[in-house]
């Protein structure tokens, strides 16, 4: 039998997308407001942080964010553990440029990045034991990719099931399975109207393989990010999908559903053997700071480092 634990603490922040003044582009609200959530998340005192992607704004082409956000979460006075968002390691895969003006296949996940990330932050995927809960996290964006990393996820999610399995099982995933719902199409990105659908969820082959296995793993809470705004709880045969706020990046997609909110901030979640609480903690304060360069995706040409702040960004 499980031993039994008292109630205790854990954190998740998403989308921090953490820049740099020497990049083509860079947000110094984004960084600042990180910051305050670091202050409140401090405070509490959690056994752990999860932090589900975008930890930077372009670390696949940055290593030098990658290394400020290493630093940043090692400083703390608690353990934090990382899946990559595209903004770390690039894009949900595609064969073909989208209809949104972006060089989607440049953006594309790469071994490269995925590596690269990996250096900094540790192998991926990874699953523990921490009290009474097993946290597993991966980047789910390979899969379709045909990237060995691909083979890797599944042949590791297969194996999930095995592993001793205490009170809960939490997994930490950088896009949603679902934009709206478990059984909604696969989309099409080279449709305008589509485009965004795509870009924030699973085509179906790899969303039902996946569910399928986080309920073989006895999965009940999966969180994930990339959105920037959160919504309840969304239970699917016995596995609660949590959308999960960014805790540095631009709020967005705020209006898209009645119960959504794109307000910043971060969730903590109280363990007991029974149940896992989740509360929602807004940012203290907002940053209003501007900086400078392109949103989006941008395509080489557009990505002007002649706009930095400050010089001596290594570019690809
Ligand atoms: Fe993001």
């Amino acid at each position: 039998m499980n031993r039994s634990y008292d109630r205790w603490t854990f954190v998740n922040a998403n989308d921090l997308h953490v820049g740099s003044p020497r990049s083509y582009r860079f947000d110094p609200s984004r960084n600042e407001n990180w910051q305050t959530a670091r202050g409140q998340i401090l405070a509490l005192r959690p056994d752990l942080l999860l932090v589900g992607g975008d930890l930077t704004m372009d670390g696949c082409l940055h290593d030098d964010e990658l290394r400020t956000v290493k630093e940043d979460l090692e400083s703390l006075p608690f353990p934090s553990y990382v899946v990559p968002g595209n903004h770390d390691v690039g894009n949900k895969f595609t064969p073909v440029q989208g209809a949104w003006g972006y060089d989607d296949i440049e953006w594309n996940v790469k071994s490269e990045w995925l590596r690269q990330f990996a250096s900094h932050f540790g192998p991926l995927p990874w699953t523990f034991l921490h009290k009474n809960v097993r946290f597993t996290g991966f980047y789910e964006a390979v899969a379709g990719s045909g990237l060995p990393e691909e083979a890797q996820l599944w042949d590791f999610l297969e194996r999930l099931p095995s592993l001793p399995a205490p009170a809960h099982h939490v997994a930490m995933l950088h896009s949603p399975l679902f934009f709206d719902h478990m059984d909604e199409p696969t989309y099409d990105p080279t449709v305008r109207e589509e485009f965004v659908r795509w870009f924030f969820n699973l085509d179906r082959g790899p969303r039902f393989r996946m569910l399928e296995a986080l309920r073989a793993a006895r999965v009940d809470l999966v969180i994930t990010a990339h959105l920037h705004v959160r919504r309840p709880v969304q239970t699917v045969e016995g596995v609660g999908f949590l959308k999960a706020p960014a805790a540095g990046g631009k709020p967005q997609y705020g209006d898209v559903w009645p119960d959504g909110d794109d307000t910043l901030g971060f969730h903590r979640f109280d363990v007991t053997d029974e149940r896992i609480d989740i509360t929602f903690i807004p940012l203290e304060k907002v940053s209003r700071a501007e900086g400078y360069g392109p949103r989006g995706h941008p395509p080489r040409h557009l990505r002007d480092y002649s706009l930095a702040w400050e010089k001596g960004m290594r570019t690809p």
